[in-house]
């Protein structure tokens, strides 16, 4: 079956094409990836640091159809050999969202074929499926992105349950607003990870919020608020030398970034542990962080454990990981796909509660 999907929850205008004949036949899941095309309006947003909504979605307007052409061509397909449309439904930003849903939906009319709407952290989660080394179900799956930090146990396609979240600002949050206060542009996930790569370990006794709590939640607020106060104390100092405030800027990178690796390393160690789950995948934005990758490697080997990844360009939002979620889901019955045109997103949704029966 192949499936065409589009991607507009936030800044990420994604448009691909899955066939799940690769996944039916057992063949690696990224051979059934026939085309896509993405678009990230990263730049228009960098002037107002952070997403604007309503130009968010007047650019997912703007891109949509031509991103489709891209992707037909690249899979030298024709609209007639689309057998099925997912599209994003949430959670998002609900003017981004609108105009993926009835993009999908209005297409899917006029083809008379059955439209299905994907969540989009499922998206996220499913994607490490997609990388050369395959997770076995059941899984943990550690989502960090811009907007969720998350541990969920994995037992199937559609078959979720939540273990533990952030109270507050999610990890790519954190390091968004961590790379403000140091004068990087939005988003400064990876710019952050860059600049610690320059900075010297321990100078900084940042706290690693939450990592005694017992649970597998966390919470990321105070660790910003603690950097917040590096910089003002800093600042109180007087002016230095751009090469001593350089430096300051790299060391408290540094110990930003390793604060908050050691929290999120240990409570997926915590949730495998409990879970008695021998795989961890890694998903979402933040996912693309090296630090983070090789803390889990580490842990990985000396614990005995494997620890799986989404290719890197699949780890931002895009495309190929909503059609292919949405082709997954697919090969289910009652898989909740309809040809029904109304629109329906859902800007705040639990994925759990969205499980497959
Ligand atoms: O999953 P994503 O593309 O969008 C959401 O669904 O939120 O994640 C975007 C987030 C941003 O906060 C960005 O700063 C962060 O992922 N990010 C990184 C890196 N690359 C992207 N954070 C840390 N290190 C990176 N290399
Ligand atoms: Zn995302």
């Amino acid at each position: 079956m192949i499936v065409l999907g589009i991607e507009t929850s936030c800044d990420e205008t994604g448009v691909a094409l899955y066939d799940t004949a690769a996944w039916e036949n057992g063949r690696p899941a990224s051979q059934g990836i026939l085309g896509q095309a993405l678009h990230s309006q990263i730049a228009m947003h960098r002037d107002y640091g952070g997403v604007v909504p309503e130009l968010a979605s007047r650019d997912h307007i703007r891109r949509v159809l031509p991103l489709l052409d891209e992707t037909m061509h690249e899979a030298g397909l024709q609209l007639k050999d689309i057998e099925a449309i997912a599209y994003t439904q949430g959670p998002g930003l609900a003017g981004a969202l609108l105009v993926g849903s009835a993009f999908a939906k209005s297409l899917a009319q006029g083809l008379n074929l059955p439209s299905i709407g994907v969540h989009h952290l499922e998206g996220h989660l499913l994607s490490p499926l997609l990388g050369a080394s395959v997770p076995q179900f059941p899984f943990i799956a550690l989502l960090v992105s811009g907007g969720h930090t998350q541990l969920m146990l994995v037992s199937g396609v559609g078959k979720y349950e939540l273990l533990g979240e952030t109270l507050d600002d999610a990890a790519g949050e954190a390091f968004d607003k961590t790379a403000k206060l140091l004068g990087l542009d939005y988003p400064g996930g990876a710019a952050i990870s860059q600049l610690a790569e320059q900075g010297q370990a321990g100078r900084f006794d940042l706290p690693k919020p939450m990592l005694h709590s017992g649970d597998l939640d966390f919470s990321f607020s105070g660790l910003k608020t603690a950097v917040l106060n590096q910089v003002k104390k800093y600042e109180a100092t007087g002016s230095s030398g751009a090469d001593e405030r350089a430096q300051f800027h790299a060391d408290l990178a540094r110990s930003f970034v390793e604060s908050l690796v050691a929290v999120l390393v240990s409570k997926s160690q915590k949730a495998l542990k409990q879970t008695g789950c021998q795989h961890l995948v890694l998903a979402g934005g933040v996912g693309a962080n090296l630090q983070l990758r090789a803390a889990l490697n580490l842990s990985a080997k000396k614990n005995g454990f494997e620890v799986h990844y989404p290719p890197v360009d699949l780890c931002t939002d895009n495309g190929v990981m909503i059609a292919f979620a949405g082709a997954l889901r697919m090969l289910s019955a009652n898989n909740g796909s309809s040809k029904s045109g109304a629109f329906d997103i859902k800007p705040r949704w639990d994925l759990a509660s969205n499980n497959l029966s």
